[in-house]
């Protein structure tokens, strides 16, 4: 059986991109992995959230999560500040990383060209604490979207250096993973890059259906291909990528048939698009409208939850410190 670890940063509701690219697939795989899904709170602290709203985002990650489907009957879902064995893991394998290479990472750069007025010292380890939320449960997999490639790269590199340095072989070596399929990038509405929390350009797994016809009814297209065949553009190639995630091939099919002919109708295409993101969403909104209201179920889930996480980690900890050399008088 194999373990599996999927976190989601703290900083808003989860959105198509979460969900396509870390999520959807690994709510089937409960049941034959043993399975971690955490909230990376901690993480957040690199972009200085405001006290005030860092448990409502928490909480909004978590009921996302339980709506989408994770069952806490046969996963474990907790809060990654609940386990402060990944923060003292985290710690140790600071030690064996190295300036140069996290100030390389691709994530350091972009973040600090986005906050240049904070570049902290979370922020250049980004990377080896997510090796430790990783490592922590020895994990064999890790379902990310394409944007986490590099960090899971680093994450076998931290763990081949422990394992060389104190001459062991305790760590595994995780991969990235999209059930057998290549790791996605869900792209955003608006013509750019891939959707995100902080481009402004996500549709949310909570957003209501007027929502979601609104913000794809607003998605960026022309005037139509004038030349049979013609190559599209990115931000219509965007729209054809979230196609294919929640439409059926039929339909895509007819829309590339359309668009190979001129005779595409992007109004039509829309609302083709924003009905079939509905239909992907609407259960999973109607769910998190329940949870969201049962603070008893969320309190019981993230202290068992918690519990669960503890005792594997409290694991990996032991043996990290005797591999250390640390001991007892
Ligand atoms: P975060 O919170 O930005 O995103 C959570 C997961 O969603 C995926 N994702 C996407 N996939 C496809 N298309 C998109 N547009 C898209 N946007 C986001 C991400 O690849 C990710 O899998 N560093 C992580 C959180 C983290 C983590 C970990 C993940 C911390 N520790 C350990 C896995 C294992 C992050 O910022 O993801």
């Amino acid at each position: 059986m194999d373990t599996v670890l999927s976190g989601i940063r703290s900083t808003g509701n989860l959105h198509l991109g979460n969900y396509f690219g870390a999520l959807r697939n690994f709510i089937r795989m409960q049941d034959e992995n043993r399975c971690f899904f955490f909230i990376a709170d901690i993480h957040s602290l690199t972009t200085h959230p405001n006290p005030k709203y860092l448990h409502e985002n928490v909480k909004n990650v978590l009921v996302d999560y339980l709506a989408a489907g994770i069952d806490p009957e046969r996963s474990v879902i907790y809060i990654q500040s609940d386990v402060p064995e990944t923060i003292e893991l985290y710690l140790y394998l600071n030690m064996h990383a190295y300036l140069g290479e996290l100030a390389k990472t691709t994530s350091f750069k972009e973040k600090a060209r986005k906050q240049p007025e904070n570049v902290n010292a979370g922020l250049l380890t980004y990377p080896t604490l997510m090796a430790a939320d990783i490592l922590i449960h020895n994990a064999d997999k890790v379902p990310v979207g394409k944007d986490q490639e590099q960090h899971l790269e680093m994450t076998r590199k931290f763990a081949r250096r422990f394992n060389n340095f104190y001459g062991v072989e305790y760590f595994k070596e995780p991969v990235a993973y999209n059930f057998g399929e290549e790791l996605i990038k869900i792209p955003g509405l608006d013509g750019s890059g891939k959707m995100g929390k902080s481009e402004g350009n996500a549709i949310y797994l909570a957003d209501s259906p007027k929502e979601i016809e609104k913000k794809v009814k607003r998605a960026l297209t022309d005037s139509g291909p004038t030349e049979p065949n013609s190559v599209k553009p990115d931000y219509i190639e965007n729209l054809f990528t979230i196609m294919r995630a929640v439409s059926t091939p039929d339909v895509v099919q007819h829309y590339e048939n359309k668009w190979n002919s001129c005779e595409i109708r992007y109004g039509d295409m829309k609302k083709q698009l924003a009905g079939d993101i509905i239909k992907v969403t609407s259960p999973i909104r109607e769910r998190i409208l329940e949870i969201e209201k049962d603070d008893a179920y969320l309190r019981k889930v993230t202290k068992e939850g918690a519990e669960k996480a503890r005792e594997s980690a409290s694991k990996t900890i032991t043996a990290v410190r005797k591999i250390v050399g640390f001991k007892k008088f």
